[in-house]
């Protein structure tokens, strides 16, 4: 049975106090959430070290939101996996449309920057997504085929037990525009479909892939009722516990 996972991307918001009390709140509400559904937070990088402690002895797992393409050196402003992987880390979100878009992210910074994950243990939750314009175009299949292929037809079935994709249209991000549930589900079996010709469909059968983009506790259950839909990555909702939670209650 594949993970289902619930994952706040927190983005750039909340102080470090802010946070900590978030976390706090998620923390003393986790342990109604069912058993079989993980929990993430991916905070700021400021955030990591304090939050680590706020989680400690919880069902919730810790994420940052990007790591290095390099193992440490002359790179100011960066943080390294092996960083991450001191303060707690589990996890980290690579190839975050908002990266693509605004930080020149490319599908070969990913591939490295996934490589350097796993080489230090640290899980990767891989986004993929298509834009308005390519999904007006009828182009969406295609789009996220290849950023699927791009970065994981780099790796091995091995290297999959430490990867969770995450469907996020650009389109349903902070728009208050979810897909509808056949529209993500169609391209989640996609996504499974390319996984399967490269890792074999037990591979493909056992990868958990996460929906995000405007999703809330009024239309998570049906977005997770879909067989091929294992949990969301949310934003906004993830800074209210209550939300958070209650998308989690969904299952
Ligand atoms: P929203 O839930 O705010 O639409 O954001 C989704 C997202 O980008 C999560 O990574």
């Amino acid at each position: 049975m594949r993970k289902k996972i619930v994952a706040g991307n927190w983005k750039m918001n909340t102080t470090v106090p802010e946070g900590i009390e978030l976390a706090k709140q998620v923390v003393a509400r986790a342990a109604e959430t069912p058993a079989n559904v993980g929990l993430i937070v991916a905070t700021p990088f400021t955030h990591l070290a304090s939050v680590a402690e706020a989680i400690k002895g919880s069902k919730v797992e810790l994420a940052a939101q990007n790591c290095a393409d390099h193992t440490s050196g002359a790179y100011t402003g960066e943080v390294s996996v092996a960083m991450l992987k001191s303060v707690g880390c589990k996890w980290t979100i690579l190839g975050h449309s908002e990266r693509r878009q605004y930080y020149g992210e490319t599908d070969e910074k990913l591939v490295v920057k996934t490589q350097l994950a796993l080489a230090e243990g640290i899980g990767v939750i891989l986004c993929v997504g298509e834009n308005l314009d390519e999904r007006e175009a009828g182009r969406h299949f295609d789009v996220v085929s290849a950023q699927i292929k791009n970065v994981l037809y780099n790796f091995t079935a091995e290297d999959m037990k430490k990867i969770v994709v995450a469907y996020e249209p650009v389109w349903a991000i902070g728009t208050g525009k979810t897909a509808t549930a056949e529209q993500a589900e169609e391209i989640h079996a996609c996504i499974r479909k390319v996984l399967a010709d490269k890792f074999g469909a037990q591979v493909a059968e056992d990868t958990t892939i996460l929906y995000g983009g405007s999703c809330k506790p009024s239309n998570a259950k049906e977005l997770f009722a879909q067989k091929d839909i294992d949990g969301g990555l949310i934003g906004g909702a993830a800074l209210k516990a209550d939300d958070f939670i209650g998308i989690a209650l969904s299952y």
